[in-house]
C-alpha cells in the first residue's frame, strides 16, 4: 500500500488526507500544534467558486488574471477556476454548511470580484466550518493523526524525497518515512510585525523545501490585506465587509479609495493597502477608518458575528462608528514551485496549499481564492500519488515539467548568492544572536507594502548579520522556527532586491511601474549535488 506523509493540518493537509484515505492510500498526518490550528481556522470571508446561473469559469478566470498582475500560470489559473465548483461539491460532502438564503446558497461579493460567488459559513467563519468538517471527517475515515509535531527536514535519499524528520513538543526527533510527502504547512506570516497569521505560520514547509533542493518561486510576493483591526492579534476585518457596502477613510473623513481606483473599496487587495499606507504616512501613522455603520447593528452582528465580537473585545462599537484598520501580512503567493498536480520539483515531494506556488494567483492573490485553491490542488496531488503508484517510470517527466514551467529565462529577475545560509551557531559565535522581533520589523519596514532598492540592501545586510539559531538535536521549537524564519527572511529580501519593477502585491518606489519583460515567474533554488 502507498504511504503518504501529510505535513499540516489546514484545509490542504486535511483535504489531501481525507482524499487520500478514500483512494485506499496509508496515510499519516502530523501538524505542529492541535489539529484544530492553522491559517485556515481564521478565514472569514469564504471560497470563491462559479456555482451560479450568472456566473463561469470564464468570468472566475477573468477576475483571477486581472488580480495577478500579468504573473499568473493561465493554467494553474484554469484549473483552479474549472475544478473549484466539484471540489466545494465535496465540501458539502464532507459536512460543511454554507450559509443559505431563500435562493439556495448564499453568496458574497469580494473586491476584485465582477460578480458575488464567495460561499460562507457561520457569516464570517468559514475557515472554522471547513475546519470543523474536515477534522470530523478525518476522524471518521480513519486517517493518522500526530499532534504537536513539527517539522524539522525533508528526509531525502539519492535526490528523492523519502520521508521527514520530526520533533516531537518534548523536543524528541524521530523520522517518519513514506513513499510521498505532501507538504501543507501554510505561509509564513510570521516574518512581520503585523500579520493576520496566527503563531504558526512560521513557514516551515517552505524552508525545509529550500533547504532539500527543491524549487521555490515567486517569493517576493506577498499579499497585505488591507483591514487588519488596529488591536492585539490584528485580528482580520473581512473584505466581504467592505463587499457589503462598508467604505474606508482617512483621518479627514475623506472616502480617498474613490480618487484611486474606479472599483474604489472593492479595488484588487494590493492597491487598497497601498492607497492606505500612502494615506496613513499623510497623516502621520494615523489608522485608517472602516466605516461599517451604515450597514446596521443587527446585519453587522448575524453577517459577521466573529468580527463584531473582535471589535467588542477591543473596545470598538463598529456599529456606532467607524474603527481603525491597517494593512497586516497576510498571504505568500510564492512558496515551494509545483505543477498543476502540486509535484515539485523534487520526486516523493508534494506541496498544497499556501506553501505551494502553483502560479494561480500570480503576483496578487483574488479574494477567496485561496481556501478553494488548497482543495483543488489538494485533490490534485492525492490523484497523482496514486497514479504514480502505478506508474513509477514518470519521474524524469514529471522532474521536467516543473523545471521547465519555472526554468530559468533570461529576463527573469537574477537572485545572486542564495545558496549559502548565514552563520551556524558555531561558527558564528562573533555575530550577534538573532531576534525574531527584530526581524519582524525589518522586514516589515523593508520589505512590506512599499520597498525600495536602498532599504532591501539594508535589510539584506542586516540578516546576513545575524548568528543562525541552532537547530541540531536539542534545538527547541521556537529556534528551529526562527532559523527557518530567518532563511526565509533572507530569500524574501533577495527575490524583493532581483525583481526591479512593481507588480502586484510587490511595489517598488525606485521602480514604481511594471515591466513587460519581467512578467515572469522568479525561480529560486539551493544547489544540490543529489538532486534529481
Ligand atoms: C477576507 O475575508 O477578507 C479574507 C479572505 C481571503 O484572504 O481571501
Amino acid at each position: 500500500m502507498t504511504s503518504v506523509l501529510v505535513v499540516g493540518s489546514g484545509l490542504a493537509g486535511l483535504f489531501a488526507a481525507v482524499r487520500a484515505v478514500e483512494a485506499g492510500v496509508d496515510v499519516t498526518l502530523v501538524t505542529k500544534e492541535a489539529l484544530t490550528e492553522s491559517n485556515t481556522r481564521y478565514a472569514q470571508g469564504g471560497i470563491a467558486a462559479s456555482l451560479f446561473a450568472d456566473d463561469s469559469t470564464e468570468a472566475h478566470l477573468i477576475d483571477t488574471l486581472r488580480a495577478g498582475a500579468g504573473l499568473c500560470d493561465a493554467h494553474a489559473a484554469r484549473v483552479l477556476c474549472e475544478e473549484g465548483p466539484a471540489r466545494v461539491r465535496d465540501l458539502i460532502r464532507f459536512g460543511v454548511d454554507f450559509d443559505r438564503d431563500d435562493s439556495g446558497l448564499a453568496r458574497g461579493l469580494e473586491a476584485a470580484h465582477g460578480r458575488a460567488r464567495v460561499l460562507h459559513a457561520g457569516g464570517d467563519a468559514t475557515g472554522a466550518a471547513i475546519e470543523g468538517a474536515l477534522i470530523a471527517t478525518a476522524h471518521r475515515r480513519g486517517v493518522h493523526v500526530i499532534e504537536h509535531t513539527m517539522l524539522v527536514d525533508l528526509v531525502v535519499d539519492g535526490g528523492i524525497v523519502a520521508g521527514a524528520e520530526v520533533q516531537a513538543s518534548d523536543d524528541t526527533r524521530s523520522v517518519r518515512r513514506a513513499d510521498a510527502v505532501i507538504l501543507a504547512t501554510g505561509g509564513g506570516g510570521r516574518l512581520y510585525r503585523h500579520t493576520t497569521n496566527p503563531a504558526v505560520a512560521t513557514g516551515d514547509g517552505v524552508a525545509a523545501a529550500w533547504r532539500a533542493g527543491a524549487q521555490l518561486a515567486d517569493l517576493e510576493f506577498i499579499q497585505f490585506h488591507p483591514t487588519a483591526l488596529v488591536a492585539p492579534g490584528a485580528p482580520l476585518v473581512s473584505e466581504a465587509v467592505r463587499g457589503e457596502g462598508a467604505v474606508l477613510r482617512n483621518a479627514r473623513g475623506e472616502r480617498f479609495m474613490l480618487d484611486v481606483h474606479p472599483l474604489a473599496e472593492l479595488a484588487p487587495r494590493d492597491v487598497v493597502a497601498r492607497a492606505m499606507v500612502v494615506e496613513m504616512a499623510a497623516q502621520h501613522g494615523v489608522p485608517i477608518s472602516l466605516d461599517a455603520t451604515a450597514l446596521g447593528r443587527a446585519f453587522l452582528e448575524s453577517r459577521f458575528p466573529t468580527i463584531a465580537a473582535a471589535c467588542h473585545a477591543a473596545g470598538y462599537d463598529w456599529a456606532a462608528d467607524g474603527v481603525p484598520v491597517t494593512p497586516a501580512a497576510h498571504y505568500w503567493m510564492g512558496g515551494v514551485a509545483t505543477d498543476v498536480w502540486g509535484r515539485t520539483s523534487l520526486q516523493g515531494l508534494f506541496a498544497v496549499g499556501e506553501v505551494a506556488c502553483t502560479g494561480a494567483h500570480g503576483a496578487n492573490r483574488l479574494a477567496s481564492n485561496s481556501l478553494l485553491e488548497a482543495s483543488v490542488f489538494a485533490d490534485r496531488a492525492v490523484r497523482a500519488i496514486c497514479d504514480e503508484h502505478h506508474d513509477r517510470d514518470d519521474t524524469a517527466r514529471r522532474a521536467g515539467s516543473v523545471r521547465t514551467r519555472y526554468g530559468k529565462s533570461d529576463d527573469a529577475p537574477a537572485i545572486a548568492d542564495i545558496a549559502s545560509s548565514p552563520a551556524e551557531e558555531d561558527e558564528g559565535n562573533a555575530l550577534p544572536g538573532f531576534s525574531r522581533d527584530a526581524l519582524q520589523g525589518l522586514l516589515w519596514d523593508a520589505a512590506g507594502v512599499l520597498r525600495t532598492g536602498e532599504g532591501l540592501e539594508a535589510a539584506s545586510e542586516a540578516l546576513d548579520g545575524w548568528r543562525r539559531p541552532p537547530t541540531g538535536p536539542g534545538a527547541s521549537r521556537g529556534e528551529l522556527e526562527d532559523a527557518n524564519l530567518l532563511d526565509l527572511g533572507r530569500l524574501v529580501v533577495a527575490a524583493a532586491i532581483a525583481r526591479e519593477e512593481s507588480r502586484g502585491a510587490h511595489f517598488r518606489s525606485d521602480f514604481p511601474v511594471e515591466r513587460q519583460e519581467l512578467a515572469v515567474r522568479a525561480p529560486l533554488a539551493r544547489a544540490r549535488e543529489d538532486a534529481v
